[in-house]
């Protein structure tokens, strides 16, 4: 199959009604869509991303007043839509019988999401049926922020992919379930910080737990070998590892401070002058980079845990070699 990159909402529309696969851009990440109310389109999405059919997939949809064809929201739930849809934040909600379950991977809940991506947007506006889609890259490898990310992983295997630019957040949405009216349990943070969601609700933001090993993703996000690089990768002190690995070619991917102990050329600061949200949006194109620049080891630091910083060190830590 000849995969084609453009940006022609026309082509994308047809694909799709012809229950093919597109590669959509979102301010997150690009996202491999199909028609999320048909099966065996959907299964298309778990064949080409080579993805276990126990991994559920996100719904996106065009606009707040769609979603209840889908979802039930409840009040706590429609005022954290009201604030952070669109947007980089993905709510988990009890399902309608409309949404296949295979979509879900037999749950009765569904995640729902509204991108902020003026073609995409477009895009569902247009089409008479929601989208499924996970991020567009082979599974477990790092996420795609440009066109011609998706095209290194899929090219052959998918028909078109809607070039809207490289993408402004850089990590995928944050997601989020209410429970009882009284917590909201952040299940992957992402582009929304939970400083933010936690000044909307008015009531506890917990986190569920980031770092739990899981072969079954019981909460979103948690299959631990994700977002890796083929190169290895490890998360820490920086000064320390260097020390450690002499012989290695390393690479560092940092904040905004160089280290005395490797040239300046071995080292990737990912917002200089100190910008989470620039260090977010940066980081899966640098991750590709190094990943192909011909280095042993990527060390990276551990960025401030506050704002996007808690994505990133959460996508890090996955990333990170599991010691054998
Ligand atoms: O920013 C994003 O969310 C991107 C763009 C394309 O929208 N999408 C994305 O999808 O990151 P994906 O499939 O790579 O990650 C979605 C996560 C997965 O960990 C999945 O297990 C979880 O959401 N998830 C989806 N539906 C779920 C459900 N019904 N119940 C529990 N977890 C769910
Ligand atoms: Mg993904």
């Amino acid at each position: 199959m000849q995969t084609v990159i453009g940006n022609q909402l026309a082509t994308a529309i047809d694909h799709l009604q012809q229950q093919q696969l597109v590669a959509i851009p979102t301010e997150t990440v690009y996202g491999l869509a199909a028609n999320a109310l048909n099966e065996a389109a959907v299964i298309q999405i778990f064949e080409a991303k080579k993805r276990p059919r126990f991994n559920p997939l996100i719904v996106h949809v065009p606009t707040i007043q769609s979603i209840s064809t889908y979802a039930h929201l409840q009040p706590l739930a429609e005022k954290l839509a009201h604030a952070f849809m669109p947007g980089p934040f993905t709510l988990l909600l009890p399902k309608t019988n409309v949404v296949p379950s295979l979509v879900t991977a037999g749950s009765n809940k569904v995640a729902i999401r509204i991108p902020q991506h003026p073609l995409t947007l477009e895009l569902l506006q247009q089409l008479p049926f929601p989208l499924a889609a996970p991020s567009a890259n082979v599974f477990g490898y790092v996420s795609p922020t440009t066109a011609q990310h998706v095209y290194k992983g899929l090219q052959g295997i998918i028909p078109y992919i809607l070039d809207g630019g490289a993408c402004t957040v850089g990590v995928e949405s944050t997601i989020v379930e209410v429970t009882n009216q009284h917590t909201v349990i952040v299940h992957r943070v992402g582009g929304i910080a939970l400083e933010a969601i936690a000044a909307v609700a008015g009531v506890p933001v917990i986190l569920a737990s980031e770092q739990q090993e899981a072969t079954v993703p019981n909460t979103p996000g948690q299959l631990k070998s994700h977002y890796a690089t083929t190169t290895p990768l490890m998360v820490g002190n920086v000064a320390s590892l260097i020390a450690l690995y002499p012989n290695q070619n390393i690479a560092v991917l940092g904040f905004n401070t160089l280290y005395p102990q490797l040239p300046e050329q071995n080292q990737y600061l990912l917002s200089p002058e100190g910008h989470l949200n620039q260090a977010a949006q940066r980081l899966f194109d640098t991750m590709r980079l190094l990943d192909t620049a011909g280095y042993d080891l990527i060390i990276a630091e551990n960025f401030p845990n506050e704002g996007l910083g808690r994505a990133i060190n959460d996508r890090l830590h996955r990333a990170q070699v599991q010691y054998k």
